[in-house]
Parts: structure tokens; C-alpha cells; sequence
């Protein structure tokens, strides 16, 4: 057993692994649950006795009415958001957990969304995609040491600060977009609301998470994001605004990086990704139309089409390394079912020349050519295995195939959206 029970799940690709699902897999075993980095631009799905909920914001632990969920440090919070989203999940008739949130998360206000909407206009064909959520622009607040944060709501000197950056990014926003002035009384009026009601809910995330974990509780980690759209390490600029590989639990909750174990890290059984960016394995053809529709590939957040493609190795084998992960666990296994065969990307020719990392910039990774390996298919039902002897021989070559490429432990594997719909070969974060 590890000296601290803790776990970490991330996304190994460019998101929409099946976060949601597996955090809340875990989230059964678990005292607590903290999202550290992303705001509700994430979208994550979670099922389970026949119903089906997204949260965006809200860590995917709710549902267990033992848990407490935290909104970390690293995340940052559309407070309105939060509270409408919090309060759906309370009047779902479901038993739920507590929720608390960081006094240092920074906050998201109606004008980082106007200027997202108004940078990816001016965009043009460079668009990122963003998911207009004001996510880079709060972010960028952050950096530029003008944000505000959770805990600065109670202060007296809140509305004094906030009126100063409305009237700094009315300024922006009419200068750069000719967009017209947010109103400030508005935004003090709903933000002083929403902080009202959930203003008992607000902590020091750091001190919380340490004591719960050196008190030997289970805490899980909850990445939003995938390791490809990480702000550093990803497909820049064609990323998120934060980091979202596991590097960042101890920065984005305030806890000492030593406590930090099991490190997990989810896949997709192919490739998808949302927005704009080159995709290598990108399979614009009835092969692509066939996986979107069989596994539901529209965006969770913004409805969008997710762009599909066959399983990259070359970027898994780059995710668990900067993600450091443990293990992987394979999800959306179920929706592969009934193709002939199966191809993986083992590596990338660029320029003639072999390639077996992710290169620095999009102009380069444009021009990676895939190079596959040829995986017979199977065509049995998987939807209702629960173990991996039941798995088609063929399923499980796929499975042993990721895992010997990629050396890197395989944690298990899903069949389907549903809580129940998951083969974990052992719990490690189950005391
Ligand atoms: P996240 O952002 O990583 O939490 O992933 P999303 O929730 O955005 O997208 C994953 C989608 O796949 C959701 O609709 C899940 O309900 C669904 N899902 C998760 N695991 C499985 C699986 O094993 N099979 C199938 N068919 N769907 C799954
Ligand atoms: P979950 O947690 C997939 C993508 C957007 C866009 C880029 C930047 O559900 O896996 P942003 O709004 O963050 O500035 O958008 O990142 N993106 C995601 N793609 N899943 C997500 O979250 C994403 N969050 C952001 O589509 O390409
Ligand atoms: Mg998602």
C-alpha cells in the first residue's frame, strides 16, 4: 500500500477520455475530490442508474454523498455558473456530496467571456476554438496580476476593484472590437448574489487537502482537459489556458507534490478532439462518421462535432510523460466493436524522417505523417463484460498491444457510459 492514499485522473489525450466517468467510478471510494486546474469549459459526463448528468465546474465526485468535492486553486470559477450548475445538481432529487471551493481559484466575470467570443472572431481562420467560456482571458487576468479571486469577494475593497477592471476592459473590448460596455453595477450585483450563496462553501484548499490526506482519507485528484491541451506541454496555441497534466496537482491545490500518488491517466480507445489544431490521425471519411455516431462524439459543453481519429501512440506515449502516469485506463473500448480491422499509430514520418515524439509547433505537427500497424478487428458485443478474460481475444490483443507499446500498465478498461459499464483489474485507492 502507498505511505498516502491518493489518486490522480487525467486526460491522456485532447480531452473527453471519459474523465467525468472514472472520477466518479472512483469517486465510490473516495472522501474527496478536487478538480486543480480548467473552469467550466470541461464537460464532464457521468452515468449511472439510468440517468445521465454533465457537470462543468462541480468536480465529478457529487454523487457521492460521502465525498467533499473541491474546486482547487488552479481552477478558475464563473461563481453564476457554479451556482446554477450546483443548485441543478442539489435539486436532481439525487443524495450528494459537499462542495467547497479555494479563496484562491480566480474568478471568471461576463467580460473574459465577451473578449474570448471577440479574440476568436478576430481570429479568422487561425481560430482556436475556444469554448468562449472566458477561460484564456481570466487566466490571462491571473498572470497579469489583475485578477480577482474567490477570496477577495468578501473584502471591502471588491467593488472598488471590480469596477476598475470593467472599465479596463470596456476600455479593451470597445478599442480592439468595438464591442459595447459591459455594465458594471450588473456584474457586481449577480457576482455579490451568487457569492452569497455559496460564501460558507469557500476555503483554504491547501490546508483542507493536507490534513485530509496525512489524516490517511482518499483523496482523488480530478484533472479537466487532456495532456495535449496542456498550456506548456500540448498542441500550443491550439491548447487550454492552463496546465492540464498531472504536473500541476500540487501547484493548482496547494498540496506538496510528495503526497501525490497512482497517477492514472485516461485514453480513449481512438482519438478525439474538439477545435481547431493539427490531428495527425484525423479520420475525415465513413470511418470517422461511423465512430461519432456509435460513441455520441458531440461536444458535452458546446454541442460541437468532435473530430475523430484512430488511436495515436506517439502522443499517448508524450501524455504519460509529462503526466508521468502510473497507468492508463482505457475507455469507449464498446464503441470499436464491428470493424475489420484496427489501426494505431505507432509513429510519425515528418520530412521523410521517423519521429516517434510530439514536435514543438503546430506548423511541424501538420505535416506528421501517421504511420499505422493493422489490428485485426472483433465483432462481438463487449457492452456487458466484466473482466478481461471475457473480452474477445481480439479486444484484448488491442488492449495488450497499447500497453506494450506505450509500457505503461494497463488499470482497465470501459465498456459503456454507465457507472457500471467498467472492468478495473484492481483498486489500488481502495483501502
Ligand atoms: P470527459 O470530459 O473526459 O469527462 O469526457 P466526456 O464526458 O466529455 O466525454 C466522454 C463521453 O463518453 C461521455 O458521453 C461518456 O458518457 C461517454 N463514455 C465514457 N466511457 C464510455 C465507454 O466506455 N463507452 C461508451 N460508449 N461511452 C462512454
Ligand atoms: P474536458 O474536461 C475537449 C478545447 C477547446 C479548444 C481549446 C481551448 O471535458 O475534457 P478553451 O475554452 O479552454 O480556451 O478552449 O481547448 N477544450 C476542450 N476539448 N474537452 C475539454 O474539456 C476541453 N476544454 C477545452 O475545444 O480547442
Ligand atoms: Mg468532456
Amino acid at each position: 500500500m502507498n505511505k498516502y492514499n491518493t489518486m490522480v485522473i487525467v486526460g491522456a489525450q485532447w480531452g473527453d477520455e471519459g474523465k467525468g466517468k472514472m472520477t466518479d467510478v472512483f469517486a465510490q471510494t473516495s472522501d474527496v475530490v478536487a478538480r486543480f486546474a480548467g473552469g467550466d469549459n470541461a464537460g464532464h459526463v457521468i452515468n449511472f442508474n439510468g440517468k445521465k448528468y454533465k457537470v462543468t465546474i462541480v468536480p465529478s465526485g457529487i454523487f457521492n454523498p460521502k465525498t467533499i468535492n473541491v474546486i482547487g486553486n488552479g481552477c478558475v470559477v464563473n461563481l453564476e455558473n457554479l451556482v446554477s450548475e450546483f443548485e441543478a445538481i442539489k435539486n436532481s432529487g439525487e443524495k450528494i456530496g459537499k462542495l467547497l471551493i479555494s479563496d484562491r481559484a480566480h474568478l471568471i466575470f461576463p467580460y473574459h467571456s465577451e473578449i474570448d467570443a471577440a479574440q476568436e472572431d478576430a481570429r479568422g481562420e487561425f481560430k482556436i476554438g475556444t469554448t468562449k467560456k472566458g477561460i484564456g482571458p481570466a487566466y490571462q487576468d491571473r498572470v497579469s496580476r489583475m485578477g480577482l479571486r474567490v477570496g477577495d469577494v468578501a473584502l471591502p475593497n471588491f467593488k472598488e476593484k471590480l469596477k476598475a477592471n470593467v472599465a479596463y476592459q470596456n476600455k479593451f473590448l470597445k478599442a480592439m472590437f468595438n464591442k459595447e460596455p459591459i455594465d458594471f453595477e450588473t456584474v457586481y450585483k449577480n457576482t455579490m448574489a451568487a457569492y452569497e450563496k455559496i460564501k460558507s462553501q469557500v476555503i483554504d484548499c491547501g490546508l483542507f487537502l493536507e490534513s485530509a490526506i496525512k489524516e490517511g482519507k482518499n483523496v482523488l485528484f480530478e484533472g479537466a482537459q487532456g495532456a495535449l491541451l496542456d498550456i506548456d506541454h500540448g498542441t500550443y496555441p491550439f491548447v487550454t489556458s492552463s496546465n492540464c497534466s498531472a504536473n500541476n496537482v500540487s501547484l493548482g491545490t496547494g498540496i506538496s507534490q510528495r503526497w501525490i500518488t497512482n497517477i492514472v491517466g485516461v485514453v480513449k480507445a481512438y482519438c478525439t478532439r474538439v477545435g481547431t489544431g493539427a490531428f495527425p490521425t484525423e479520420l475525415k471519411n465513413e470511418i470517422g462518421d461511423q465512430i461519432r455516431e456509435v460513441g455520441h462524439e458531440y461536444g458535452s459543453n458546446t454541442g460541437r462535432p468532435r473530430r475523430i481519429g484512430w488511436l495515436d501512440l506517439v502522443a499517448l506515449k508524450y501524455a504519460i510523460r509529462i503526466s508521468d502516469l502510473d497507468e492508463i485506463f482505457i475507455t469507449l473500448l464498446d464503441v470499436l466493436t464491428g470493424f475489420d480491422t484496427l489501426k494505431v499509430c505507432t509513429h510519425y514520418t515528418l520530412n521523410g524522417k521517423e519521429l516517434t515524439s510530439v514536435p514543438a509547433t503546430n506548423e511541424e505537427y501538420e505535416k506528421c505523417v501517421p504511420v499505422y500497424m493493422d489490428l485485426p478487428g472483433w465483432k462481438e458485443d463487449i457492452t456487458q463484460v466484466k473482466s478481461l478474460h471475457e473480452l474477445p481475444q481480439n479486444a484484448k490483443n488491442y488492449l495488450e498491444m497499447i500497453s506494450k507499446i506505450c509500457e505503461v500498465p494497463i488499470a482497465g478498461f470501459s465498456v459503456g457510459p454507465d457507472r457500471k459499464q467498467t472492468v478495473l483489474y484492481e483498486n489500488k485507492f481502495n483501502k
